[in-house]
């Protein structure tokens, strides 16, 4: 795999892939900008090496047609601030008219093309649309890591038509943080997995547990093991099929010699509901008809000791319903735990990113992924469609 700055691209048409599917707010203005913010090395670079930068993006779900509400407009009014130069959104992201606009364009200026998605042709990867797109640049630049696990014709496709492809600074250090966590990780290397669900974390949890020497789960997904020891979990979420898969997740932590942490208390609320009335419990106590929505203090505690002599740390998935303040202690303590831990620590997830952001103290974390499903696909041990494309040229 090519990286760019191993590339030549002076009064070179740049074509950047990015992943600026990013939040927008009820104004149609940018909620969150880490997506747009972290792409910026790459931009920039690019400019600053005399190139006419043309970068691509898709924005929500418009399953193949034109939805104004999806439309790239709001993200190329923030890039324009960010970047201190005007950014014109491109009527489309393929035609005679962008190539037109591309061929007007002077050195060192960007533009921005309209969302990819609205053309069903993308997510199916589609060889024509890919060539189309791959007209429109000498290089090809991969720089979209949160989107790099769907073979979309942006992000797979392309490479078999542009002449030179390359991955982007932030795409190399996403990649390089998690097989270095991963692959050559300093010891003791503990996992945290939250979420809702086991069955959607099962595959990281198999390839993780080859791996770490402690891993702790959190979220409602701990409700599935502590089920399978044969609790009562009340009117919490319990994946009941899924009861068989936590008790050989265990067996195979025992036989590898993973310590494995489960919470030893909860908050349980009578309703899923901020207002609802609430009481911590040990996991033994969780009342009937009661709902465990966040790890308890005793459990926080334990997690934070297990945290302790960490070297390395990867965390992945929410320890509770943290969108609703009554159930969000578990998570932000985590934070603080996980940041206060002297370990190289990584965080992904789109959730869990969240919680970082809003805690205050990300400059306290090693890395934030900016993937979601990415950073899962990582996690389970898969090859990015994004990054096969990249090393097969
Ligand atoms: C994401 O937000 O995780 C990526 O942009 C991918 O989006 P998708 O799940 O709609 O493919």
């Amino acid at each position: 795999m090519k990286y760019l700055n191993e590339i030549d691209i002076a009064g070179k048409r740049v074509l950047v892939r990015v992943d600026f599917n990013v939040p927008l707010d009820e104004k149609q203005q940018v909620r969150d900008d880490m997506r747009i913010k972290t792409a910026l090395p790459t931009l920039t670079y690019i400019l600053a090496k005399g190139a006419k930068l043309i970068v691509a993006s898709h924005l929500g779900r418009p399953k193949g047609k034109t939805v104004s509400s999806m439309s790239l407009r709001p993200v190329a009014d923030h890039l324009s601030r960010l970047i201190g130069k005007t950014v014109r959104l491109a009527p489309d992201c393929i035609g005679t008219d962008v190539l037109d606009l591309v061929s007007r364009m002077q050195y060192s200026d960007l533009i921005l093309l309209e969302n990819l998605r609205f053309h069903p042709e993308e997510e199916k990867n589609e060889d024509g649309f890919a060539k189309d797109l791959a007209a429109l640049c000498d290089v090809y630049v991969n720089d979209a890591f949160g989107v790099s696990h769907r073979a979309n014709a942006s992000i797979s496709a392309i490479t078999k038509f542009a002449p030179v492809s390359a991955a982007g600074f932030l795409m190399q250090k996403e990649i390089t943080y998690v097989s270095q966590a991963l692959n050559h990780p300093q010891r003791p290397f503990v996992a945290i997995v939250g979420g809702a669900k086991v069955s959607g974390k099962l595959p990281a949890i198999e390839n993780i547990l080859k791996r770490v020497d402690k891993l702790i789960v959190g979220g409602a997904m701990a409700n599935t093991f502590l089920k399978s020891l044969g609790l009562d979990m009340g009117q919490s979420l319990v994946e009941d099929e899924m009861i068989g898969v936590a008790v050989s997740v265990m067996k195979q932590a025992a036989d590898k010699g993973v310590k494995f942490y489960m919470p030893v208390d909860v908050v349980a609320a009578e309703r899923v509901d901020a207002e609802a009335c609430v009481r911590m419990v040990p996991v033994q106590e969780i009342p009937p008809n009661w709902t465990a929505l966040d790890i308890g203090p005793a459990t926080l505690s334990l997690y934070s000791e297990a945290l302790y002599d960490a070297k390395t740390v990867i965390w992945n998935g929410p320890m509770g319903m943290f969108e609703m303040s009554p159930f969000s202690r578990g998570t932000m303590g985590m934070v603080q735990a996980v940041a206060s831990s002297h370990a190289l620590t990584i965080v992904g997830g789109g959730e869990t990113g969240e919680a970082v952001q809003k805690s205050g103290i990300s400059d306290r974390i090693t890395y934030i992924s900016t993937g979601g499903g990415a950073f899962l696909s990582l996690l389970e041990g898969k090859v990015l469609p994004g990054v096969a494309a990249l090393e097969s040229t």
